[in-house]
C-alpha cells in the first residue's frame, strides 16, 4: 500500500473496523509513524476538544467568535437574501447561531457531517431555537462531491462556510482538493465563507497548543486511550508525551506523540516496535498568509472577495467568490 502525508489530513470517511485496524497499523508502520486525527473524536475526545476551544491560551476560538460577531452586518450584505447556508461539519458551533440569527431570509440551512448521530443531534438543537428555518441535514462525506437536498424556497445562491480554521488540519494538497468541493458545491453564483487561522508569532502559536492545564496534551493522548478499548491496542498511555512544535517551513503546527522508552505496542495481530525519543505525529494545523491562502483558493476557482480580521490579525473570515 502507497500511503503518503497527504492522508494525515482529517478524511470524513466511514470505514468499518477492520479497515480502520489496517489503517492504523499501516500508519504505526511508516518511517514517519502517524495515526490519522480522526481518532481524536471518541466521546472523552469530543469533550476535551470542547475544553481546548474555551482555553484562554487557544485564541482561534474566541478570535473567529469576536470577528463574526464585529462584522456580521457587513458578513450578512455580502450573502444577501435567500441563500441557502452549506455547512462542512455538523455546527453545534456558537458561530452558525450568530448566522442564523442575522442572516436575511435564508433559504435553508444545511449541516454536512460523516457521523448521523452527531448531525441530528445539533439540527434538532438548532430547530428548537430556529422554527422559521429550513434545516436539512445531510450525512455525507464532504471530502467527496454529494448530493444538495432541494430546499422548499428556491435559494438564490449558495454559501459553503467552514469555519474553525479545519481548512488548516488538511495538507495544502489535500486543502486544494476540499476548496474544489466547496467549489463544486457552491455552483454558480455561490460564495465560501471560511476561517482562516494565521501565521504569527511562534510563541503565540506553540502556547495555543501546549497550553498550561494540560488540556492539549489530555487530548493528543486521549486517542491512545481510545485505541486501546475501541480497536483492542495496549499502548502505555505513561511511556508518551505530548508535544506540539511549530514547523516554519511548512507553516504548520505539528502534534506529536513522543515516546518516552523503547517499547512495544500489540494491535490486530501486529506488533509495532516503538524507540525511545521515536515521534507519533497525530495532527497539522497549517497556518496561512493572506497571500498564501489566496493563492491557494485561487487554485480552485475561488477569488478572495473580503477579509474580517481581529485587530491583532491572528484570525481571518473570508469570503471568497467563484469566478
Ligand atoms: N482546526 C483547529 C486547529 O487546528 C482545531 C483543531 C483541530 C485542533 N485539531 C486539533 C486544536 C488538535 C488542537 C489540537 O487549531
Amino acid at each position: 500500500m502507497n500511503r503518503n502525508a497527504n492522508e494525515l489530513a482529517y478524511s470524513a470517511q466511514q470505514i468499518d473496523v477492520d479497515d480502520d485496524l489496517d489503517d492504523i497499523v499501516a500508519g504505526l508502520e511508516r518511517d514517519q509513524k502517524m495515526i490519522s486525527p480522526k481518532y481524536f473524536y471518541d466521546e472523552r475526545g469530543s469533550q476535551l476538544f470542547d475544553e481546548i476551544t474555551r482555553l484562554p491560551e487557544y485564541y482561534p476560538t474566541a478570535t473567529e467568535i469576536g470577528i463574526m460577531e464585529d462584522n456580521i452586518a457587513d458578513i450578512a450584505d455580502l450573502i444577501g437574501e435567500r441563500a441557502s447556508l452549506i455547512e462542512f461539519g455538523a455546527g453545534s458551533s456558537i458561530k452558525i447561531r450568530i448566522l442564523l440569527e442575522h442572516l436575511k431570509s435564508l433559504a435553508a440551512y444545511v449541516p454536512v457531517d460523516i457521523s448521523d448521530e452527531h448531525l441530528l443531534a445539533a439540527a434538532d438543537g438548532l430547530r428548537k431555537d430556529y422554527p422559521h428555518i429550513e434545516i436539512l441535514p445531510i450525512a455525507a462525506d464532504f471530502t467527496q462531491p454529494f448530493d444538495l437536498p432541494t430546499p422548499s424556497v428556491m435559494p438564490l445562491r449558495n454559501i459553503v462556510y467552514f469555519p474553525g480554521s479545519t481548512i488548516g488540519n488538511f495538507t495544502p494538497e489535500g486543502a486544494l482538493e476540499l476548496l474544489k468541493v466547496m467549489y463544486h458545491e457552491a455552483k454558480e453564483d455561490g460564495a465560501l465563507l471560511i476561517g482562516v487561522d494565521l501565521q504569527k508569532d511562534v510563541r503565540i502559536l506553540e502556547r495555543a497548543y501546549n497550553d498550561s492545564k494540560g488540556v492539549t496534551a489530555a487530548f493528543n493522548l486521549n486517542m491512545l486511550r481510545h485505541l486501546n478499548r475501541d480497536y483492542g491496542a495496549d499502548f502505555d498511555l505513561d511511556a508518551f508525551r505530548h508535544r506540539a512544535v511549530y514547523n516554519s517551513v511548512d507553516g504548520r503546527i505539528e502534534l506529536y506523540l513522543d515516546s518516552t522508552a523503547e517499547q512495544t505496542v500489540h494491535m490486530a495481530g501486529s506488533t509495532i516496535r516503538i524507540a525511545e525519543g521515536e515521534a507519533i505525529l497525530t495532527e497539522y494545523s497549517h497556518k496561512y498568509t493572506l497571500q498564501s491562502f489566496a493563492e491557494l483558493a485561487a487554485k480552485a476557482g475561488f477569488e478572495v472577495r473580503q477579509v474580517w480580521m481581529d485587530a491583532e490579525r491572528l484570525f481571518s473570515v473570508q469570503y471568497c467568490v467563484r469566478v
